[in-house]
């Protein structure tokens, strides 16, 4: 059944923003993230503590969270992959953290220089210093629906990883069809495999709109009983080096269904179309959220 009531986690300022080419000003990504929490959004995924070298747009993340006027209620996680970034998180005030790994070996080598299950020795040590500082968790298991690189990836490898998040720690695990290849018969029967394994309440979804499959897949979802899913505003994102990659399903697409369904989100869709009209002003970009053009015009 689908649920009354559900959880987005924008994640357009750290997985939109991440593949911009041109740097962008600590004040633009500080008036995203401030706007996006003023608009409802529960969680707002701001920044990432990563290699600054593979990832050149998100080393502003410490003074990003350090400038952050923080809502009450809000919460504000941050990607981190190791212990040192785990270290630059907490200095920088960061109270919620994503670990994240992959579903497949090719993306694992690629994102984060490990095999999968060398990354799941090196999460060891980070989830435990999270514990310690009291730090809440959230998981990231990336290529759910097929990775760029392997190709098909079997659901019951996901469910593995997922389950193996939980036991680090996470509260939540976010499924990513990073390349948003998946359909909903997929998404249906990765759902039906991962839910053997841990209960649906602790599932998120993540869905990159590539083939325009987002906001069918989120309505599979919703079917299975899913109840949070990641989006970003004005579907920011897509890396300008890869043909046809493209970012999150957008926040302002998610936020139409969920209200035609009458499903309560807490968030003010006007004020997202908005904000999404804004950020890809500030880029240079049209707003790829067909929703978010459609109010706006
Ligand atoms: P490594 O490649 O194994 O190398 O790093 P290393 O550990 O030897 O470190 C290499 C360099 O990075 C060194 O600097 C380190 O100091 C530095 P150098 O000596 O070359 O000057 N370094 C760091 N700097 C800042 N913060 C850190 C940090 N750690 C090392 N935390 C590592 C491994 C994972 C760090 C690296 O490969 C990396 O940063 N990868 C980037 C991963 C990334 O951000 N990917 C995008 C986010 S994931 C995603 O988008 C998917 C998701 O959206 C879900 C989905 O859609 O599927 C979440
Ligand atoms: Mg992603």
């Amino acid at each position: 059944a689908r649920p009354a009531r559900v959880r987005l986690i924008e994640v357009g300022p750290r997985d939109g923003l991440q593949n911009e080419p041109v740097p962008i000003p600590v004040e633009t990504k500080l008036a995203l993230v401030e706007r996006l929490a003023a608009a409802g959004l529960p969680v707002v995924e701001a920044g990432s503590f990563v290699s600054a070298r593979r990832v050149p747009q998100m080393a502003g993340s410490a003074e990003l969270y350090r400038r952050l006027k923080r809502r009450p209620g809000t919460a504000y996680p941050a990607l981190v992959p190791n212990l040192q970034g785990l270290a630059a998180a907490l200095d920088a005030g960061v109270t919620e953290a994503a670990l994240f790994i992959s579903a497949s070996e090719g993306f694992s080598q690629r994102n984060i220089a490990c095999s999968m299950a060398e990354s799941l020795v090196r999460l060891a040590p980070v989830a435990g210093e999270a514990a310690n500082h009291r730090v809440r968790l959230r998981g990231y298991v990336s290529c759910v629906l097929g990775c760029p690189y392997d190709g098909a990836v079997a659901p019951e490898t996901v469910a593995e990883m997922a389950e193996r998040l939980l036991d680090l720690g996470c509260d939540e695990v976010s499924l990513g069809d990073t390349i948003g290849i998946g359909t909903a018969d997929g998404v249906r029967r990765l759902l039906e495999a991962v839910a053997r394994r841990i209960p649906r309440e602790r599932i998120a979804m993540h869905f990159h709109d590539t083939y325009g499959q987002g906001v069918a897949n989120v309505l599979t979802s919703l079917d299975e009983g899913i109840a949070a899913f990641d989006c970003s505003v004005a579907g920011l994102g897509g890396c300008p080096f890869a043909a046809g990659a493209t970012g999150n399903v957008a926040t302002e697409d998610v936020l139409y269904l969920l209200d035609g369904l009458g499903i309560e989100t807490g968030i003010d869709l006007r004020s997202v179309a908005e904000t999404g009209a804004w950020i890809s002003a500030q880029l240079g970009r049209d707003v790829a959220s067909r929703a978010g053009r459609a109010l706006l015009s």
